[in-house]
């Protein structure tokens, strides 16, 4: 069987690293196609070396751009590589717009796709990446769920004889990745700088479109941050030190320390060390979850609706329209006691993903 996984954004080499392991213990084979959807050795690079993931066997070079430009160059640019390379399988992950490309050029060359992450659902139009992920699960052939609930979804949406639960491959790399990092495999991460790893921090990241694109909005969340009693140490994604560069917003002020994105082993061990999480990231607000940490998320609404059970997750979608106090109490609030499910599988669904492609190839 030969399966091509369509990647090009940060959290998609995340859940390609699993993947790209199960292959590996198979006599399949396996081509990785990079759109260059993200190109900065930050968001990219770090991913493949770090995560031991072979190097992509073809690069299209896409970069940035507007989504149709974006969108349009990985379709153009996959013609030729799905005609010559003639898969069994087109794998795609998640909801960026390199995952709606990649599945878009499959149905139309008569390729079979299957949807990795299928199923979420934000029901918020405004985002980007619900209509990625919609359209995608529409155009596949077989949709890799990660959880019960991204059944109920696709059920609902009348896909359920395409659908599968194959478990969240986050899972995989996460425990993999926090077991190494407590036996100590791993460097200690690079902080921003004015944050004692030694005493409590909050962690955070911001990129949503719908966070950093208004100046209003996006000065009133940094302010909100800058304002907590706990030192805040900030990921900063290139989306917005380009937006806090546009309108002169300050991502180092008060309590708020921002430094680069890390490289997956350094942001587990930053959650580690954290006292929680502050974020709009959905693959983050799953990372502290699973890394018993508590997590805020700065949106109206959360895919990852389990994390909200038992109050792990928290959603704040206006932080600057609480008092400071409320804000403050919400941020630092301790983590809740009692057992936890389950929800996102046993770290085992890359090898499940393998197996349904086996059995459903045509
Ligand atoms: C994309 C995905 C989002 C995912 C996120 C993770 C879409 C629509 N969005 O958002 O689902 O959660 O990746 O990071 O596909 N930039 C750089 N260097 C890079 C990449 C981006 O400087 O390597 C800057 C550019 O100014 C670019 C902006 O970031 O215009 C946005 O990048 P883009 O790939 O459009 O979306 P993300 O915000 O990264």
């Amino acid at each position: 069987m030969k399966v091509i996984s369509v990647v090009g954004a940060r959290p998609q080499l995340v859940k390609l690293a699993p993947i790209a392991a199960a292959f590996a213990e198979t006599d399949h084979q396996h081509v990785i196609v990079h759109t260059g959807q993200h190109y900065d050795a930050d968001l990219s690079d770090v991913f493949f070396s770090g995560l031991g993931i072979p190097d992509p066997d073809v690069h299209l070079g896409i970069g940035s751009g507007s989504h149709g430009v974006q969108t349009g160059g990985v379709l153009t640019a996959m013609d030729p590589v799905l005609d010559a390379e003639q898969p069994d399988w087109v794998l795609v992950y998640g909801d960026t717009n390199s995952t709606l490309a990649g599945a878009l050029s499959a149905v139309k060359m008569h390729f079979p796709v299957a949807h990795l992450e299928a199923g979420l659902r934000s029901f918020n139009r405004r985002m980007p990446e619900e209509h990625n992920r919609i359209l995608t699960d529409h155009a596949a052939d077989l949709l890799l769920a990660p959880t019960e609930e991204a059944m109920r979804h696709l059920s609902a949406e009348g896909l359920a004889g395409r659908s599968v639960l194959a478990g969240d491959v986050m899972v995989d790399v996460c425990l993999r990745i926090r077991d190494a990092v407590l036996a100590g495999e791993h460097p200690e991460p690079v902080l921003p700088e004015g944050i004692d790893p030694k005493a409590p921090y909050l962690l955070a990241t911001l990129h949503r479109p719908d966070n950093t694109d208004d100046p209003k909005r996006l000065a009133a969340i940094v302010d909100s941050l800058a304002n907590l009693p706990v030192p805040v140490a900030l990921l900063a994604h290139p989306r917005l030190v380009v937006r806090a560069e546009e309108h002169g917003i300050k991502l180092n002020q008060g309590s708020l320390h921002s430094g680069r994105p890390l490289p997956y082993a350094g942001l587990v061990a930053a959650v580690l060390g954290s006292a929680g999480v502050v974020t709009d990231s959905g693959g983050l607000q799953k990372e502290a979850f699973l890394l018993d940490r508590v997590c805020t998320t700065i949106r109206p609404e959360t895919e990852w609706v389990e994390t909200i059970e038992g109050g792990w997750n928290q959603l704040v979608p206006n932080p600057h329209e609480l008092g400071a106090a409320d804000w403050a109490a919400i941020a630092t609030r301790p983590a809740p006691a009692g057992e936890r499910g389950t929800p996102y599988g046993d770290g085992r669904a890359a090898h499940r993903v393998v197996e349904f492609l086996e059995q459903h190839k045509r």
